[in-house]
């Protein structure tokens, strides 16, 4: 059993100068097409659910289905995590469907679209932390926001990570991870003209905590051929702009450890579907077309694996369980 809390990802990440993707996921096939490319490339993996995921599939129905993917991969170290949770609640609930792992998104309030003051932030982040560490789960916090918005979620505006506060954060919180805004936006449409990521904030941020894992969020690169694809058969993606695989790897350095990405594999999905529902109109069988979209997926994520550096990972550590982290946590002063 390789189920393990995110922190030893990150931690690993770290060491070996590469970051783990967080990949997005709702069904069996997202799962199933994620895991293979950890198989085939042998990579660590963190498969997260959003709030949005977990309602989607009635909750029970992605716990099971992450707990196959752990059951059937026993040497892929997996984390599973909730992204974007908005509260101790939502927390609570994604630890007892067994996640090792919660993002709170204190950046923005329980609507997911206000942004928060500083004080409330490090308030419902705190509140966290202090339910989740006894536990042995790991949890990453956001500080300023990115722009873009998911299914509702977002402000809908950049406003970069302040190097202060981040250190006032860390201090007070003692938070695992920390999610930054350095220019990215969630979705298809990141950027208006040319991709531009503030680097030098990364390195700011980084010296001044350099024992924090830090997080990328709204990192899908929307290859244009797939984006060109969609496009062809029937869709309609228009001037679709994500961030470059180089532009991500340039971050890597600097204490980028986890790495988003959802929209890429909405992308793959969506483009192979739409393929065949082109090309061979006749066929109603849905795995005629739910089969070629998880192969698309995963050769996309392979190749992220390969690109993020986590290929060839997955056996340099021995897994820890939530109560070796509890250990950990305490052997470390943090709990
Ligand atoms: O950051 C948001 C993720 O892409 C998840 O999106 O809330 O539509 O599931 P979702
Ligand atoms: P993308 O929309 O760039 O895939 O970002 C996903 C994300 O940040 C999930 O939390
Ligand atoms: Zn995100």
């Amino acid at each position: 059993m390789a189920l393990v809390p995110m922190r030893q990802l990150l931690e690993e990440a770290e060491k070996g100068k590469y970051a783990v993707g967080a990949y997005n996921v709702n069904n069996m096939e997202q799962i199933q097409a994620i895991m293979a490319a950890a198989r085939e490339t042998q990579s660590p993996v963190i498969i997260q659910a959003s709030r949005g995921a977990l309602k989607y599939s009635n909750f029970t129905y992605l716990k099971h289905l992450m707990l196959a993917a752990v059951e059937e991969n026993p040497n892929i170290p997996i984390a599973m995590h909730l992204d974007h949770g908005n509260s101790l609640e939502t927390c609570k609930e994604a630890i007892s469907l067994c996640f090792t792992s919660v993002m709170i998104d204190g950046s923005l309030k329980e609507d997911s679209k206000t942004p928060t003051t500083f004080e409330e932030n490090l308030e419902v982040t705190t509140s966290v932390i202090e339910y989740a560490r006894p536990l042995g789960v790991t949890v990453e916090a956001e500080l300023g926001t990115l722009g873009g918005i998911e299914d509702g979620v977002g402000s809908g505006h950049i406003n970069l990570t302040d190097p202060d506060q981040a250190v006032e954060f860390v201090g007070k919180t003692k938070v695992d991870a920390l999610a930054i805004a350095i220019g990215t936006s969630h979705g298809a449409y990141k950027f208006k003209k040319e991709p531009k990521l503030a680097l030098d904030l990364v390195k700011e941020i980084h010296s001044r905590i350099p024992d924090t894992a830090l997080v990328m969020h709204g990192s899908s690169s929307v290859p244009q051929e797939l984006a060109a694809s969609i496009n062809k058969y029937g869709g309609n993606m228009p001037n679709a702009r994500g961030v470059p695989m180089s532009a991500i790897q340039s971050v890597i350095p600097y204490g980028v450890d986890k790495v988003n990405i959802d929209t890429d594999g909405r992308i793959a999905i969506t483009g192979a579907i739409r393929k065949v529902f082109v090309e061979t109109p006749e066929k109603f069988d849905p795995r005629d077309y739910l089969g070629p979209a998880r192969e698309a997926l995963t050769v996309l994520v392979a190749q992220k694996m390969r690109d993020l550096g986590t290929a060839g990972h997955a056996g340099d550590f021995e897994p820890k369980s939530l109560d070796d982290m509890i250990e950990y946590y305490k052997a470390n002063g943090l709990l």
